[in-house]
């Protein structure tokens, strides 16, 4: 195998070439015994195989309490302080000069903490925010990029029991301050501005915009990371995060003893329904489970260089770039940078350099190296990589032969992991030195967890059917609810298949999946309406009503490209419009705006009605067909069936 012709076509399931991992690998494998019957007999104690993993101040009592389902309670009783989990105990354990954080910047600017060294700076920093006068249970937002204040300050706010709310670096001012407003947060931990691709762009002014409109009165910490490339001036209420540091040089901060069910930090994440979802995360029991999956799953060793390439305002980041490895007393690479800048082979320059052992990555990465050329890699020794990882959306059979082989020297095991925001760490995916991979599928679940695939009456589909991807039990990583929302937890996730009168509880993911004779899982995706859009969740409402706020436009419909990353707009105007260009500057600054570049429209199609149903709702599915070329299914339902012609040749002519 090798060149792209020669592998598997693709299609929507694994292409039943089960692979088994290499003898080399399972010899050295963190986990190298099928746990799954063990953890059956044994739930919900087997779960304590998680908890040994971290240092309790408090041993916990149980490992369960589920007397108020779905507000399970995990490790009841037990006290700890994540920081302590993540930095101080590893200095006891000998490990204070080995690399905790390997970080990359722009141009090859590069740092290292040692363990000692985050332990100080996060030390430093906790007592900052604490003289600026943040107290326990105080929601701190952080809206910085890919730079090492961003880990440093979530790990400070662990330290004083702060549950701190990341804001990806990237999203508008406008999101900011909603999510800002939605924790009623009165502390902002943000930079001047950051390099992407070589550019300088302000993120001070964005989050200037964004505390004009918060409501609270914001206390705002600026970490001056351009210098003289982007001056800018304080205000009041606003503080340089190194001039606060050097004014607590040295000190220590006691870390502050959280029962294991308290707010470790909340993670908004798009809904269908509009308004952005808080997710709310415990101490004990997420960072039990991102410890245990991170060693079970990635297979993380202390001697490990290990690199997931995400971004730390994203799910992905939190589990498994600083909680997950950092308990795990690994060394974590950083990178601040793009993919392809300043060349393509950025990644495996790096990987060689730093001998990376463990890459974890998204399939969208994985199609722009496919598409780049094998070259890029081929000019890197990538022979210290011993295991790959795959997260955010399906990998194609193709992107998975093509990752293996080129960058896992045909030898890495590749670990297809299938989790979202509230599940908080890894559910299904093969652990990698015991289970067969079949390319295409994320594999079963993983010991512990319970899937089941369901049609809408909540009864059970066959193998090979498509059904509802459901959780039948808790799972310590579990969100604990959204917050100040438990109503909507309920609503967003258990109501549609729980059956509360008989004690029977059911989490819905709100995906689709399908399941093979040998319980492996292929993931098909959103039953809903989001979008995933490289890898991160956009909901379609908040999309199209962004669109449908700029003048002129009367409806938008959005719907994604097969390829997972772009955006297709299907806008109608209000009456004829001469000036399309300037229409679709407005429509995607309106989106740049109001939710980030990142959902930026890639095409927009004008046309003079969307198809609808009798019933008024927008056919997206008839959409989606239209935009990736695909044979149209039953139109019967359309009210305004000559339309869609006329919208086929408007994408044609894009
Ligand atoms: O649709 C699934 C997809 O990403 C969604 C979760 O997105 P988010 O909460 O942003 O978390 C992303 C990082 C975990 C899921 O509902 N998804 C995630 N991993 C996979 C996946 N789809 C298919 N295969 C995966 N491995």
């Amino acid at each position: 195998m090798g060149d792209r012709d020669e592998v598997p076509s693709d299609g929507a399931s694994n292409d039943e070439s089960s692979q088994s991992p290499p003898a080399s690998f399972v010899e050295q494998a963190n986990v190298d015994e099928d746990l799954t019957d063990t953890f059956e007999r044994t739930w919900p104690e087997c779960w304590d195989r998680a908890g040994e993993l971290l240092e309790w101040d408090d041993p916990y009592a149980t490992v369960l309490d589920d007397e108020n389902p779905p507000f399970y309670r995990w490790f009841p009783g037990g006290t700890l302080n994540a920081s302590y989990n993540c930095l101080d105990r590893h200095l006891e354990s000998g490990r204070k000069n080995h690399a905790a954080i390997r970080w990359e910047g722009k141009d090859g600017e590069r740092r290292t903490f040692t363990y000692r060294e985050l332990y100080v700076e996060v030390n430093e920093c906790a007592a900052a925010l604490r003289e600026l006068g943040v107290q326990e249970d105080d929601v701190v937002t952080i809206y910085l990029p890919m730079i090492p204040e961003l880990p440093i300050t979530m790990l400070a706010c662990a330290r004083i029991g702060a549950p701190h709310s990341v804001v990806f670096a990237g999203l508008s001012a406008a999101a900011l301050a909603t999510r800002m407003d939605a924790a009623d947060s009165e502390y902002l931990l943000t930079c001047d501005g950051y390099y992407r691709r070589g550019d300088a762009f302000n993120q001070k002014s964005k989050a200037d915009n964004a505390v004009l409109s918060v409501d609270a009165n914001v206390t705002t910490v600026v970490v001056d990371r351009l210098g003289d490339e982007l001056p800018h001036v304080l205000g009041s209420n606003e503080y340089d995060y190194e001039a606060l540091l050097e004014a607590h040089s040295q000190e220590t901060v006691e870390p502050v003893s959280r029962d294991a069910d308290d707010m470790l930090f909340l993670m908004y994440t798009s809904g269908t329904t509009g308004e952005p979802k808080g997710v709310v995360h415990s101490t004990g029991g997420y960072l039990a489970y991102a410890a245990w999956t991170a060693r079970t799953v990635l297979d993380i060793k202390p001697e490990d260089t290990y690199w997931c390439a995400a971004d730390i305002g994203w799910i992905t980041g939190h589990s498994y770039i600083v909680y997950g490895p950092l308990a795990l007393g690994t060394t974590t690479v950083m990178y601040e940078g793009t993919p392809d800048y300043p060349d393509r082979d950025r990644l495996w320059e790096i990987v060689e350099r730093m001998a990376v052992d463990v890459f974890y990555t998204a399939p969208t990465a994985v199609r722009a190296f496919m598409k780049w050329g094998k070259q890029y890699p081929e000019r890197h020794d990538l022979s210290s990589l011993r295991l790959l990882g795959s997260v955010g959306e399906p990998i194609n059979p193709r992107a998975w032969h093509w990752y293996r082989e080129h960058v896992g020297g045909g030898e890495c095991p590749i670990v297809d992991t299938w989790w979202q925001t509230e599940t908080g760490g890894i559910a299904i995916s093969t652990v990698p030195g015991v289970d067969e991979m079949k390319p295409g599928s994320a594999g079963p679940p993983l010991p512990g967890i319970q899937v089941d695939l369901l049609d809408s009456d909540a009864t059970a589909v066959d193998p090979g059917e498509t059904g509802y991807l459901t959780l039948e039990r808790p799972w310590p990583g579990m969100a604990e609810t959204l917050y100040d929302d438990d109503e909507r937890y309920v609503a967003e996730y258990w109501r549609q298949f729980s059956d509360p009168d008989a004690g029977e509880w059911r989490y819905a993911s709100g995906d689709a999946a399908r399941a093979d004779e040998d319980g492996y899982l292929t993931i098909l995706g959103r039953v809903d309406d989001v979008l995933n859009i490289a890898g991160h969740q956009v909901s379609t409402m908040e999309l199209e009503s962004a669109i449908a706020g700029v003048e002129g436009i009367a409806e938008a419909a959005v719907v994604g490209g097969s390829n997972g990353g772009d955006v297709y707009a299907y806008v109608s105007t209000e009456g004829a419009t001469d000036d399309g260009d300037a229409l679709e500057r407005r429509i995607i600054e309106a989106v740049e705006t109001e939710i980030g570049p990142i959902a930026r429209p890639e095409t927009v199609v004008f046309t003079p009605e969307l198809p609808k149903t009798r019933s008024g709702k927008i056919m997206r599915r008839l959409l989606e067909d239209v935009t990736n070329d695909e044979p149209l299914g039953d139109t019967s339902a359309l009210r305004n069936p000559e339309i869609v012609g006329e919208i086929q040749s408007a994408v044609r002519d894009q």
